[in-house]
């Protein structure tokens, strides 16, 4: 790994931007999205604050921690334990709330016993883990996206997979049976980097910690 003047966080794309960045901005005055918007870089640095953020899709974040591409990056815990990575978690950044459930379409008879449900999910090894753990002999049906439709379709009996609101959930007739994690966004460190910068990375972890404190706080007003 390069020695580096400005160390580099990944920052997701899409639904956890705008949270991340008010974090960033509480923390240290820069926003990853302000520096970012309006343009088609996907790199921005700010040298007052001793960083260099990128911009990359949430589910690949991990993968630039882990390989020492970005020192630092913002990662679903639902990510983190569908893919497991060698990566130090030093932070719950208390943003990206949601939970991945189990949903059946609503009044659905239960299954005869000894039918195993078919669920439908892009979270294959966590809907497989809950189901094993359970001692239900789920099939599971890998999809990439539109699960909530699978079970209208007759794909699906159930499915698994994360929610928010719960509007796309209702919009499709299904309602929660269990929850299988409760979601919030982590803080990633590489863990080599760790050990090459270890007070410039306890200095940006100690001023989010502070900035994830005092918007618990706001919020508790
Ligand atoms: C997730 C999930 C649901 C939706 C739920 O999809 O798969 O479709 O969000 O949110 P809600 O409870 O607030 O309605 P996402 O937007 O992450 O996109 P994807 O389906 O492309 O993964």
């Amino acid at each position: 790994m390069p020695s580096r003047a400005l160390l580099t966080v990944a920052v997701p794309k899409g639904r956890l931007l705008e949270e991340s960045s008010a974090l960033f901005e509480r923390a240290l005055g820069v926003s990853p999205r302000k520096l970012l918007e309006g343009t088609r870089k996907l790199a921005a640095d700010a040298p007052e604050a001793g960083l260099r953020f990128i911009s990359i899709r949430a589910g690949d974040v991990a993968c630039y921690v882990e390989h020492g591409a970005a020192e630092v990056g913002i990662v679903g815990l639902d990510v983190l334990r569908e893919d497991p990575v060698d990566l130090y978690e030093p932070l719950d950044l208390g943003i990206g709330l949601c939970r991945v459930i189990v949903a059946r379409p609503s009044g659905a008879k239960p299954l005869p016993r000894g039918v195993a449900p078919r669920i439908a999910t892009k979270y294959v090894s966590l809907a497989t883990r809950h189901f094993a753990r359970k001692g239900v002999p789920a099939e599971i049906i890998p999809l990439h996206g539109s699960i909530e439709v699978a079970p209208s379709l007759g794909l699906a009996d159930a499915i698994v997979d994360i929610t928010e609101t719960g509007s796309t959930l209702k919009a499709n007739g299904l309602v929660i049976e269990e929850e299988v994690l409760a979601v919030s966004a982590r803080l990633v460190v590489n863990k080599v980097a760790l050990k090459l910068y270890p007070e410039r990375l306890r200095r940006l972890i100690g001023s989010l910690r502070e900035a994830v404190a005092g918007a618990a706080s706001d919020r508790a007003r």
